[in-house]
């Protein structure tokens, strides 16, 4: 190979080229280590193709791979084969916090090199990269010609699902004004339009994929549009100018990826994503915290108190200590303070360009709240909200970062609220474009706030972000992000996230990576439970989203009176932790129900948690994920006999049960409801 060999690579065997008699094509095939999923790469008829079957059964039928440009030759017919190479890696890399401590990354790669007959010079290597849950494959295009700049019109890579016509699929339109924050469509597969990724379908044998794609870096995300039926083609976010990548000469893509499970659950238990991102960038990261947090943030959606100045302004400076005291009794470690800064007085999510990200409000007194977080052992968790003005925001990004870093705040969280395609830019000439949330432009813009933050030692949360795609593990302070619909949906009523929402998430969103879904609210009816504004869940339900739902910081989201008008319901989310040694997803189907088991980080207890849509159901699982040997007792969180969301969401039974390895355990959930236990670990 001459350029581009993928990282890392261990053991490299030359493999030989298949000639096929008859067409003069050329195909190299490379499976998984467990042999169970095979690519086949081709050039037939001069159009670089892939093929993916998986136990013997083709799932991807020949589709091809290209990219177009503005002013350079394209990458798409008339290449063969020129050269290819097969490694293997196995090797087990740690993350700093995650789902799991140790991660393996046991894959077979292969790297294929394409040229253009008659056009010496113009060539191009994919890179496939073959697990046994799934395979990823980038396009590495080397320095070639004398561009200095390029302009990608297409990328071409395209999906062509075998027997679509059988399959269903759960997805979100792209390209739409509300980003990523709709409700999940299920439908068959043949009546997808153009939807965001993670794409996750079942095909008529009942194999569970899902469509994404890896370390998007400088790059426009990948949407899919299904242009015939059954094939979805790379649809990459434009810039304003019509653009869709802007790239230097030797360049890499993002990898496209591809996680197969025979079963729903099989890919909730993927590394896949974080396996093709690359190791961590930014050295000793301990001071990266995983926690929990409170804040002054439900009572402004519940428009019980404002972001903008005024009678009901929320960030007060008594009201930040009133939360800081309730964040230290309760074991807390984060208050985050939304509305502290000038600029929300109005209509704030059209006025981004007047947000201050330095000036407090008078009422709000940073310095002295910082002391006295200090003495509490509670930080503030800080808040940019941009309003989609991020050359606003850039300006002062230093200077914000500066402050917050002085005041002792590690975390921020930041917010993008704009339409989709809305995004404020100035131009170098001072012209305002505007962007799309999951264009080029700031796929940049946000990975720039990660490394400015890092610099200061701060971890950032994004809301309405661009998706995950596993670059936490590259940048670890990049510590969640929103991008679905999360609970703030039930306070507006706009409408208010369907029972089946949570059950659907794990299997879609969450496969990109953590999400700040902010959980917890204990007063499900705050307007009465018939009003179209609450939260469709019994209480158990939400308690079990700590566990369901992976994200290593968690909000407990509602008022403080709240909680400590339940305070054994509470008590499951002081006790539960946020960074896990170990996760299993021990069942589920999509947009049904989950049963996911988690072990507490560096600890010996378990977690589980256990979620159903509106059908009430049955589960049970084994306790084998237990110590062979070890006694505990399970601390039992569940719907009581009555309980169902609509009119008996508070029936909540608590119990505990010794229990050890090797038990099946049964509960019932009730319509819309969950189910929480800690397995403490007695001492030995
Ligand atoms: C939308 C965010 O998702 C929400 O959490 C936040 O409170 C508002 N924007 C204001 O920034
Ligand atoms: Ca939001």
């Amino acid at each position: 190979m001459r350029a581009f060999v993928c990282y890392p690579t261990t053991l490299t065997i030359l493999l030989g080229l298949l000639v096929s008699p008859f067409l003069q094509a050329k195909s190299v095939t490379v499976s998984s280590p467990d042999g169970k999923i095979q690519v086949q790469v081709n050039d037939e008829g001069g159009v670089p193709s892939y093929q993916l079957t998986y136990n013997k059964q083709v799932l991807i039928e020949n589709s091809p791979l290209g990219i177009l440009f503005a002013k350079a030759p394209s990458l798409s017919e008339g290449f063969s084969i020129s050269d290819s190479e097969i490694s293997n890696t196995d090797q087990t890399w740690t993350q700093p916090w995650g789902e799991r401590k140790f991660v393996r990354d046991n894959h077979e790669e292969l790297n294929v090199e394409w040229t253009r007959a008659g056009k010496a010079g113009v060539r191009f290597n994919v890179c496939f990269r073959v697990f046994n849950d799934g395979i990823g494959f980038r396009y590495e295009v080397p320095e070639q010609g004398a561009a200095t700049e390029l302009s990608i019109t297409d990328e071409l890579t395209e999906f062509r699902i075998a027997s679509s016509e059988n399959a269903t699929a759960w997805w979100i339109p792209s390209r739409g004004w509300n980003r990523y924050e709709y409700d999940y469509n299920t439908t068959p597969f043949l009546d997808v339009d153009r939807a965001h990724t993670p794409f996750t379908f079942k095909t008529g044998s009942g194999v569970h994929m899902s469509i994404h794609e890896a370390a998007l870096v400088d790059y426009a995300g990948m949407t899919l549009d299904q242009k015939r039926g059954g094939t979805l083609k790379a649809d990459l976010t434009p810039w304003s100018d019509g653009t869709r990548v802007k790239v230097k000469p030797g360049f890499v893509t993002p990898w496209r990826t591809v996680q197969i499970s025979p079963d729903a659950k099989g890919l909730l238990n993927s590394d896949l994503i974080l396996n093709l991102n690359e190791p961590n960038k930014l050295g000793d990261v301990s001071w990266v915290k995983p926690g929990k947090y409170v804040g002054i943030w439900w009572g402004m959606h519940l428009a019980a108190n404002t972001w903008g100045s005024g009678e009901k302004h929320g960030a007060t400076t008594s009201e930040t200590k009133r939360y800081m005291d309730f964040a230290s009794k309760y074991g807390f470690d984060g208050v985050l303070v939304e509305g502290w800064n000038v600029g929300w007085d109005g209509s704030w999510y059209d006025n981004g360009d007047v947000f201050s990200f330095t000036n407090p409000y008078d009422d709000f007194d940073l310095k002295a709240l910082s002391d006295y977080g200090k003495q509490k052992g509670v930080r503030i968790i800080g808040h940019h909200e941009t309003s989609g003005s991020v050359t606003n925001y850039r300006n002062q990004m230093g200077d914000a970062y500066d402050l917050y870093q002085d005041m002792g705040v590690r975390q921020v969280k930041t917010g993008y609220v704009a339409d989709g395609g809305k995004i404020k830019r100035v131009d170098e000439m001072g012209v305002a474009r505007h962007e799309w949330h999951d264009g080029q432009f700031m796929v940049g813009e946000y990975l720039h706030s990660v490394t400015e933050a890092a610099k200061r030692k701060i971890s950032i949360n994004t809301h309405e972000p661009i998706k995950d795609t596993g670059l936490r593990r590259t940048y670890p302070n990049w510590i969640a992000r929103e991008g679905a619909r999360g609970q703030e949906y039930n306070a507006w009523g706009s409408p208010p996230n369907t029972p089946e929402h949570t059950a659907v998430l794990p299997f879609t969103r969450m496969l990109s990576g953590p999400m700040d879904f902010t959980p917890g609210i204990f007063d499900l009816g705050f307007n009465g439970l018939d009003a179209e504004n609450r939260v469709r869940t019994t209480l158990a339900k939400q308690l079990s989203l700590y566990v369901v739902l992976y994200s290593p910081i968690q909000m407990a989201a509602d008022l403080p009176k709240n909680y400590e008008a339940r305070m054994p319901a509470f008590q499951f989310i002081r006790d539960v932790p946020t960074d896990w040694q170990d996760s299993r997803a021990l069942a589920g189907e999509v947009g049904d129900y989950v049963v996911f088991a988690r072990q507490a980080r560096d600890g010996d207890d378990w977690f589980v948690g256990a979620l159903t849509d509106e059908e009430p159901r049955a589960v049970s699982f084994s306790t084998d994920f237990l110590e062979a040997g070890r006694k505990y007792e399970a601390q039992i969180y569940r719907d009581g006999e009555n309980a169902d969301w609509l009119s008996k969401p508070y029936d909540l039974v608590i119990e505990t049960q010794k229990v050890q390895k090797g038990e099946t355990l049964n509960f019932k959930l009730a319509s819309s409801g969950g189910l929480a236990i800690r397995f403490k670990a007695l001492p030995q």
